[in-house]
């Protein structure tokens, strides 16, 4: 078997390089977005700091994985405008990963060939592949399955993969929407953990949707709550519980009820209202 990268190996194969000097990362300025009649996002304005981790809480309809296809470039922007890392985006960008909450794996390529697809889509050069894929498959703990396909994968592990199919890239924003939806409570919880762990290691600004509250605590520098459709900018909380944090961690600290309560409070007190 291969030896295990280590993990400054992996952090440098990995990580960006923070090299500009403007604080903000994303700039969300005043985007509106319509399906036919229905308006889906309203004025929804938003700053994301470089290197932050950001939740997106709301209501189901709310429009934020609308809000999360604007950002990458995959949906029309109406109203307004996006700006990441002062460009406005125009189409799917490179810099953007996205994780979804289906694995989206190709059922006939091996893991390693899943985790390589979005660089072999570019041509990029095979020593450089390697040397991402082997890093990425260290960091989120599936040494040793390289030649597994993904029916052989429990969901947890299939979206491990998601992730480091997304981490391979190495955009400088990493996009997650609902991406541990679809595991049982016990996995969700590790895959919280080793996130946690790996963003602390590379640093990545992140957008993070969830209907989670406890998810959103436990992972988020701050939390943007949704009001539902047409979705708007509820609220936005500072989670001021320190890292390293763990699950356990998160929900002993004295905030933590607090938190959750307004989070509730700013997700309950806009129900029933459409405009
Ligand atoms: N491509 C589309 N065409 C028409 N309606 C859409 C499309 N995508 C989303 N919608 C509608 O927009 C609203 C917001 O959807 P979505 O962004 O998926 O919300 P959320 O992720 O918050 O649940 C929903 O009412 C959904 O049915
Ligand atoms: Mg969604």
């Amino acid at each position: 078997m291969l030896k295990r990268t280590t993990k400054s190996t992996v952090s440098k194969i990995l990580s960006i390089s923070a090299d500009e000097e403007d604080p903000i990362a994303i700039r969300i300025e005043h985007i509106c977005k319509w399906f036919g009649d229905l308006l889906v996002l309203k004025d929804v304005s938003l700053e994301i700091a470089k290197n932050e981790f950001v939740c997106i809480v709301g209501a189901s309809g709310s429009g934020k994985t609308t809000l999360l296809r604007m950002l990458n470039g995959l949906a029309e922007i109406d109203v307004g405008r996006i700006l990441v890392d002062g460009t406005e985006v125009q189409g799917p960008r490179r810099d953007m990963a996205m994780v979804f909450q289906q694995f989206d794996l190709f059922p006939w390529k091996t893991i390693d060939k899943n985790i390589s697809f979005p660089l072999d889509l570019v041509g990029m050069d095979k020593g450089e592949i390697a040397e991402r894929v082997k890093a990425a498959i260290t960091l989120v703990g599936l040494d040793g399955f390289e030649s597994k396909y993904p029916n052989q994968l429990s969901g947890g592990m299939k979206q491990r993969v998601g992730l480091a199919r997304a981490l391979v890239v190495r955009p400088s924003v990493l996009l997650l929407d609902e991406p541990f939806g679809a595991v049982d409570a016990q996995t969700r919880e590790t895959l919280q953990e080793e996130l946690l762990k790996i963003w602390s290691d590379l640093r990545q600004t992140a957008v993070f949707v969830t209907h989670s509250i406890d998810e959103a605590i436990t992972l988020a520098d701050r939390i943007v709550v949704m009001s539902a459709r047409p979705g708007q900018v509820n609220g936005i909380l500072d989670v001021d519980i320190p890292r390293p944090r763990t699950v356990e961690s998160v929900r002993r600290d004295s905030r933590y009820p607090g938190l959750r309560e307004q989070v509730r409070a700013l997700i309950g007190g806009q129900e029933g209202n459409h405009e």
